[in-house]
């Protein structure tokens, strides 16, 4: 496995053609590293499966350049879902939708629907521009992590999390930190009124205020025993320390806090943030560091109110959730 870190227009020009090949390429978007490949190709997209550590049983997002590419993956296409594209898209949003033949059951887990984001980062959209210039159609990738750990929002995260597992002729394309740093939103547009499948920096608001409708956020875990989304089951987002999220740390336990909130003597501070923008950003490479550090405690003081805390709250407590039920 190689690390690009100088993503000049050849060498995305050569990561694609390692993606035509059937190989695996780790990617920067806006909201995590994703680990790609050819969302056509069967035999690569069961080696990914195998590299991720994953119940082939769980979708994966298709990653498309443009809204454009969206009817060769989608066979029905709601007029609220092309608002949110034209809205969002490029963006940390994924639209679930029925689809088209091409999306095959390896990449469906063998629902009738498949989801579809055309990230923001630059790298990612260069990447995939390359990759359908040579006759790539889409990119599958989940989180660059192995199954149920942390999203790796760095690409030495991503090294970390996959170099054990990757061959000589996959690569790693480093873009630096991801802007966002928790996964995309994920929206249900299967249904005759959208619903919100995982929270993300592509808010409830932002969306009500697009659509011009109200939604229930009681959809958000009344989905999950409907469909097989890892992201949506109790236990996940977890480093191998134990999250706690009430009560007051001793000396020698980590803390992820705002920048307000003072570090009591003796406590490891991972992470202090001044906004809740921040704290996204900066919480999974704040669960990395505890683990680096060998702590067994991470308390995290979780952020209050709306927007982006609705998606660091939902990730903090499948992360704190121990029950063994997902991974
Ligand atoms: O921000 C993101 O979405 C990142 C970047 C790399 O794009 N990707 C990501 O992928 O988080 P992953 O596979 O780690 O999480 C995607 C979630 C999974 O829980 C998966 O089960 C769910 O989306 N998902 C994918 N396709 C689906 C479908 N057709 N129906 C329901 N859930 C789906
Ligand atoms: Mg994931």
């Amino acid at each position: 496995m190689r690390i690009i870190s100088n993503c000049s227009v050849s060498a995305l020009a050569d990561a694609a053609k390692t993606l035509i090949q059937g190989n695996l390429v780790a990617f920067p978007t806006e909201t995590v590293y994703g680990l790609g490949t050819d969302a056509s190709n069967k035999d690569a997209v069961t080696r990914l499966y195998a590299v991720k550590g994953r119940p082939s049983d769980h979708p994966l997002i298709v990653h498309i350049s443009s809204d454009a590419q969206l009817d060769k993956w989608a066979s029905e296409i709601p007029k609220y879902s092309i608002k949110l594209a034209r809205n969002f898209w490029p963006g940390p949003m994924t639209l679930i939708l029925p689809r088209t033949s091409l999306a095959q059951d390896f990449i469906t887990g063998g629902q009738n629907n498949v989801g579809l984001r055309v990230p923001e980062h630059t790298v990612a959209l260069a990447l995939l521009k390359e990759f359908e210039k040579q006759g790539g159609l889409g990119i599958a990738a989940p989180s660059a992590n192995r199954f149920g750990k942390v999203s790796p929002t760095t690409a030495d995260a991503v090294c970390d999390e996959l170099s054990d597992y990757l061959s000589k002729r996959d690569l790693i394309l480093d873009g630096g930190a991801c802007a966002v740093g928790v996964e995309s939103t994920i929206i249900d547009c299967t249904k005759k009124k959208p619903t919100i499948l995982r929270p993300g920096a592509v808010t409830k608001e932002a969306i009500e205020d697009t659509l011009g409708i109200s939604m229930d956020f009681d959809s958000l875990t009344s989905v999950s025993n409907q469909v097989k989304a890892s992201g949506v089951l109790t236990s996940h987002y977890a480093p191998r320390a134990k999250v706690v999220l009430s009560g007051v740390p001793n000396a020698g336990d980590g803390l992820i806090a705002l920048a307000s909130y003072a570090t009591p003597a003796g406590v490891v501070r991972l992470a202090e943030p001044r906004t809740n923008e921040e704290y996204a950003k900066n919480l999974y490479e704040a669960f990395r560091l505890a683990d680096h550090k060998g702590l067994q405690r991470v308390f995290v003081i979780p952020p209050a109110g709306s927007g982006i805390a609705i998606a660091i709250n939902d990730r903090l407590a499948k992360s704190a959730n121990t029950k063994s039920d997902s991974i």
